[in-house]
């Protein structure tokens, strides 16, 4: 495990964005693992200022997020997609064809779990996965549980990320109870981990997930078994 400490967040997003477009000018057909949340929106600022400064080429990319909330409509100002939409993809030169997001309105959730699961395995894994940290030790929705689930799934959001989450909502009874998340195989087979994360009230957990046991009630703590994780962050840990 590497970790990079930074004076503050703009510095840990300009940094992350750094590592993310030295991986695309390694590869251009990278296959890039995304996340979602207030950790990685700095990181996709610097992303599209690297692409209007033609620094990086995102036409061969292709992306696969994390997780999408169950019930939410694309269109929805809260979906994942829109999030990406909005931070990321339309503002740089990428085939929309080539970003990917659990279907949060699928009729039948285990085709789609099964779906998500077909098309990482298809574009030959992910290359490099950017992920947060929730407060309860989870990456994707991946939540705290008696067992590492291996592949995409629906799970059922615990409260505490509900909680954390409602500041996006206009009320917490319209947070979603239910998402679609990528499983922790995907993730630990990513062949790079980027985890970012920032503010005093992620400290404890990081310290946590990455010198604490490694234990399904933490999620993140298996990123302690990954061989290539590099750790950006502001928090002295
Ligand atoms: C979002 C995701 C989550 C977030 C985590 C931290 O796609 O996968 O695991 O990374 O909830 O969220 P923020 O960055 O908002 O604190």
């Amino acid at each position: 495990m590497r970790i990079i400490n930074v004076k503050d967040y703009e510095e840990m997003s300009r940094k992350a964005a750094d590592l993310i477009a030295a991986q695309i000018i390694l590869n251009p057909k990278s296959v890039l693992g995304l996340a979602t949340g207030s950790s990685p929106i700095g990181t996709y600022e610097c992303l599209v200022e690297l692409n209007r400064n033609g620094v990086i080429d995102f036409s061969h990319v292709t992306t696969i997020n994390l997780d999408e909330y169950y019930g939410l409509d694309p269109t929805h100002d809260q979906s994942y997609r829109y999030f990406m939409n909005k931070h990321l993809f339309s503002r740089v030169n990428i085939n929309m064809a080539n970003t990917h997001l659990p279907d949060g309105k699928a009729k039948d959730i285990d085709a789609e779990c099964r779906r998500y699961d077909d098309l990482i395995e298809s574009v030959g894994g992910i290359d490099l996965q950017l992920l947060g940290i929730g407060h309860n030790g989870h990456i994707g929705f991946n939540e705290p549980s008696d067992e590492f689930i291996p592949g995409t799934h629906c799970v059922s959001l615990s409260e505490s990320t509900i909680n954390a989450n409602s500041r996006f909502f206009k009320s917490r009874d319209e947070v979603p109870r239910k998402a679609i998340t990528m499983g922790i195989k995907a993730i630990m087979q990513a062949r790079k981990v980027l985890l970012i994360a920032s503010g005093e009230d992620k400290k404890e957990i990081l310290k946590k997930a990455l010198f604490g046991p490694i234990t399904p009630q933490v999620p993140a703590s298996i990123l302690q078994l990954h061989k290539d994780l590099t750790v950006i962050t502001p928090l002295d840990i």
